[in-house]
């Protein structure tokens, strides 16, 4: 039946990150074991522990509105969780493994950030202030995971995986990639655009 009130879409979108969220937790133990960087796994360890909270306190919030929190399949989530088993399944390096699961942890945070902010939204303009309160602790571990894990890319995994794609190229006996990118593009990025009107 479709949402014909915001209170009917709010409902929806809750029953969407309900199903985002059981399917993470489902998810997030697999990437944890294909993890290899320490501070990888500790990281999803932790946000796993955090999304046992997110279903929480949806399952609060659905208790509050008296409504069931089943009923709908996230297929979004769905199909950026199967993309990121995808990758698990080629069994690349190691290293090179650790930054696509960065990745592939980012699309799902990012895809849980767009929903959770329209619901807290929604739920501030339906006068649901608890329920607001509830959504943005839940948005601000979202945020603050994405952070992490764009940190850990920059420090260390991504240089990881460049080394380890290195070493594997020289012992198959590949001549290493140009160390540097051409730099046509980025001359001409730097050219100054028109001013516009003349
Ligand atoms: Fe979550
Ligand atoms: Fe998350």
């Amino acid at each position: 039946m479709a949402p014909n009130t915001l209170a009917e879409l709010y409902v929806e979108e809750l029953k969407d990150l309900y199903s985002a969220e059981s399917q993470i937790l489902k998810a997030l133990p697999k990437m944890i074991k294909a993890a290899t960087h320490q501070d990888l796994k500790t990281a999803f360890e932790t946000h796993r522990q955090q999304t046992e909270g997110h279903v929480q306190r949806l399952e609060q919030i659905f208790e509050e509105l008296d409504e069931s929190p089943k009923g709908k399949k996230c297929h979004g989530m769905e199909g950026v969780i199967e993309e990121g088993a995808d990758l698990i399944e080629e069994e690349p390096e190691p290293a090179v493994l650790d930054a696509g699961l960065v990745s592939a942890a980012q699309h799902v945070e990012h895809y849980e950030i767009a929903g959770y902010g329209s619901v807290r939204t929604w739920a501030r303009q339906l006068g649901f202030d608890n329920q607001a309160t509830l959504l943005q602790q839940t948005l601000d571990e979202e945020k603050k995971t994405d952070s992490l894990l764009t940190r850990l890319a920059e420090q260390s995994v991504n240089a990881d995986a460049q080394s380890e794609t290195e070493v594997s190229r020289r012992t198959a006996g590949v001549a290493d990639a140009p160390a540097r990118p051409a730099v046509s593009r980025a001359r001409s990025e730097k050219r100054p655009r028109p001013s516009p009107g003349r």
